[in-house]
């Protein structure tokens, strides 16, 4: 049976490591994968998570099993953060469980809704490829609209036509904030449109939010998740710690249902139970205990929001330095400026990608996605010079 298998292509983004790796010449650039890197370009462990990893070592006194829903220290300390530190959840309406991982979390979100008879998903493109890779390998149809306009802003017409256009009980996928691969959010007041319109076509929103604090702030990050929930009924909102964490390899996530009522909660949640047993049973530990530990202590967390400010602060510096430089050859970047989080596209050809790498080993994503965060005060001019030449 097992050779009846057809080969599957290496998932492109994930083979850029290697790739970047392989490549001897002294002077490359990363701008593939989602990491944030430092002005130095390395991509170390946060001194907050070093510490509570030593205390986790210090204090833990078993690793005997925990329930499929992880734990709960962990998903509960999140919450303020993600709901708002007012009413965290929502009047008894939102509970979460851990998952391995943002892509863990998304998938049981996906699992979820179709279980609870969502047989359509809504979502703008691009957008991070594995969305459409885990809807696809759940069979769950994929709606599309465009996600940006040429000019480099969110496409609400597109958004305004696709939700008109939606049945009542499909669901619609949104980033909360840092969209991935474009960089392009909703304003403020683009996000209480979208939320009214979700709500008056009845629609389930899931929200992938996996880079909160990275654009604005933590606060800020959260504005369009928060404006969502508060005018809808149910919602599905998966979480990762991967990047303001930096436990990118530790799979970190979560994943919070909003119910009706107490007793819808439960029984979304005991399916949720139920699809992680027969996944993975329950989520990895390390990582999740790691950042409640993190959360249970002020002058860790503190420590925690100051590098992850400090973060936010470098990738807006890349991003005002390319703005500033105006044009590269034939690209703008101007718009780059006001795009949030890791990620632009540049609208180059697969030629000129290829070229980026062959000649001047720069590595990016075959959409033109460039992580901002790969270019530091010793490469970018050499960036900048670079995309001239492929594109002049
Ligand atoms: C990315 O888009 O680069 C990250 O989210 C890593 C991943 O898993 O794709």
């Amino acid at each position: 049976m097992l050779s009846n298998l057809e080969q599957q292509p290496a998932d492109a983004l994930l083979a850029l490591i290697k790739l970047h790796g392989d490549d001897p010449r002294g002077d490359k650039i990363d701008l593939g994968v989602g990491v944030y890197r430092t002005g130095q370009g390395g991509t170390p462990v946060f001194g907050a998570i070093k510490a509570a990893e030593q205390a986790l070592i210090d204090t833990q006194t078993s690793k005997s099993y925990l329930g499929p829903e992880g734990d709960m220290g962990f998903v509960h300390g999140l919450m303020p953060y993600i709901f708002g530190s007012e009413d965290p959840t929502m009047s008894g309406r939102i509970e979460g469980m851990q998952a391995p991982g943002g892509t863990g979390a998304v998938r049981l979100a996906v699992a979820l809704a179709k279980r609870a008879g969502v047989t359509r998903i809504w979502m703008g493109l691009p957008s991070w490829p594995n969305h459409a890779q885990i809807l696809g390998d759940l069979g769950v149809e994929l709606k599309t609209f465009t996600h940006a306009t040429k000019a480099g802003l969110a496409d609400m017409d597109a958004l305004r036509v696709a939700i008109g256009l939606a049945e009542p009980g499909d669901a619609i996928m949104l980033h909360g904030c840092c969209h991935n691969p474009t960089g392009i959010d909703y304003s403020p007041a683009q996000w209480d449109e979208i939320a009214l319109a979700v709500a008056e076509a009845k629609l389930l929103p899931i929200i992938d939010l996996a880079y909160q604090g990275l654009g604005h702030g933590m606060e800020e990050d959260a504005y369009g998740l928060r404006a969502v929930l508060a005018a809808v009924p149910e919602a599905l909102v998966a979480y990762s710690c991967d990047k303001n964490f930096g436990m990118y390899r530790d799979r970190v996530g979560a994943i919070y249902v909003m119910a009706q009522d107490g007793d819808a909660l439960n029984r979304v949640l005991s399916n949720g139970y139920a699809l992680a047993r027969a996944a993975w049973s329950m989520p990895p530990d390390h990582g999740g205990a790691t950042v409640r530990i993190i959360l249970e202590d002020p002058a860790l967390t503190a420590s925690w929001l100051d590098e992850l400010g400090t973060m936010r602060a470098r990738m807006r510096q890349v991003r005002a330095r390319l703005a500033e430089t105006g044009r590269a050859g034939s690209i703008d970047l101007v718009p780059l400026g006001s795009q949030n989080g890791l990620f632009s596209v540049l609208p180059l050809s697969a030629e000129q990608i290829q070229r980026l790498r062959s000649d001047h080993a720069i590595y990016m994503a075959g959409s033109g996605r460039i992580n901002i965060a790969g270019l530091t005060a010793g490469n970018i001019d050499k960036f900048i010079a670079d995309l001239a030449a492929v594109t002049d």
